[in-house]
């Protein structure tokens, strides 16, 4: 089958589209996969530029959708045929936290990933597709949709009639977006571009604000609520938005701490989330159960990923260098 590997020294520019062996016939447990898309996150990028360090002929990207091709033994879940969608963490069933507490099974990252046409694993490494996606759009879950998921519903106990604020346009900003729309909530949807700030409007957000020509953009969303503040923030940034994110967020209000975007470290204004007395929580991806909940969701909401590009797995590379150029909105998709 074919695949792309990382070769050192790791860069776009060494990806290697290779010629490997094809995936085992399932064991007991297990599902045979044809793989059909990929969908690009932050986390692959780091990966293939080597900024995460990984063994020589990795298989890069965490997210993979496809149609099963043979069942294992004693495997009830699925049947030939099925669309089915990759976990983030394969051993991540449920509860509060990865079983090996890091990132040492994640694929893409410890493991060998979805960069290739054919996988046999766990059954319990996939999930079904949401009823009636594409692989493409399927293969935006994994990590993306279950991030903003798990931010939201699980983490977040989002409520209809809540505030939710997204930073920017990326899949994870998009899919919480879709996510609150669904629930009832009012959402204020930031980007660096009035154009980019007009497509968010088409998808339902409420109000809009550009936080390049308007730095003190929390101090505007928490106007926007009226002064009381949001209920809840997907903080994509990190420690360049933080400062801002506290000031949008009420009192006893919520902050996924999800992305770097704007800075891995800095100063953070302690006495304001105390004095606020916000939940500020950490988070990575989560379990299969928050996938299984997200998707029986959607199953009911009905609403679509926003995709953006599609390329060709040869063109891997490629298709990083245009999520670089920030230029995308929504989400990268490789067709496999
Ligand atoms: N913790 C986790 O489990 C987890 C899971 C998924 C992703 N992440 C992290 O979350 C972040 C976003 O991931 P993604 O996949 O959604 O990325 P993405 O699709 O590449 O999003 C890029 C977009 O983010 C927006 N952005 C960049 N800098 C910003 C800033 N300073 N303020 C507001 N918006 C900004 C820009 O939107 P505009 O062009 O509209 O300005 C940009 O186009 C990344 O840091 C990623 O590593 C974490």
């Amino acid at each position: 089958m074919k695949a792309i590997q990382t070769v050192h020294p790791t860069g776009l520019d060494t990806l290697r589209y290779a010629d490997i062996a094809d995936a085992k016939a399932p064991g007991p447990g297990e599902i045979s996969v044809r793989l059909r898309a990929s969908s690009l996150n932050y986390h692959d990028y780091m990966v293939v530029l080597g900024a995460i360090p990984t063994p020589e002929g990795r298989i890069p990207m965490s997210d993979g959708a496809g149609e099963v091709t043979a069942v294992g033994e004693g495997v009830r879940e699925f049947a030939v045929g099925d669309l089915v969608v990759s976990t983030f963490f394969p051993a991540w069933l449920d509860g509060v936290d990865a079983p090996d507490g890091g990132f040492s099974g994640v694929p893409g990252d410890g493991a060998d990933g979805y960069a290739r046409e054919q996988v046999t694993a766990p059954a319990t490494s996939f999930t079904h597709a949401p009823k009636g996606w594409s692989a493409a759009e399927a293969a935006t879950i994994t990590c993306a949709g279950v991030t903003a998921w798990r931010g939201l519903v699980a983490d977040g106990a989002l409520k209809g009639g809540e505030t939710v604020l997204v930073q920017g346009t990326g899949g994870v900003s998009i899919y919480g977006l879709q996510i609150a729309k669904a629930f009832g909530c009012t959402v204020i949807a930031t980007s660096s571009s009035d154009e980019k700030l007009e497509r968010l409007k088409a998808l339902g957000a409420d109000h809009l604000i550009n936080y390049k020509s308007e730095p003190a953009w929390g101090a505007a969303a928490a106007k926007l609520t009226g002064g009381r503040g949001v209920d809840h923030i997907l903080e994509i940034g990190g420690s360049g938005t933080l400062p801002e994110s506290i000031n949008a967020t009420r009192n006893g209000g919520h902050i996924a701490l999800i992305g770097v975007l704007a800075g891995y470290a800095g100063p953070v204004p302690t006495v304001a989330i105390m004095g606020k007395q916000l939940k500020v929580q950490g988070l990575t991806v989560g379990s299969r159960r928050h996938q299984l909940d997200m998707i029986r969701a959607i199953d009911v909401a009905g609403y679509r990923p926003v995709l953006d590009k599609h390329f060709p797995l040869e063109n891997l590379a490629d298709a990083f260098r245009h999520q670089a150029s920030n230029t995308h909105f929504g989400k990268i998709v490789v067709d496999i």
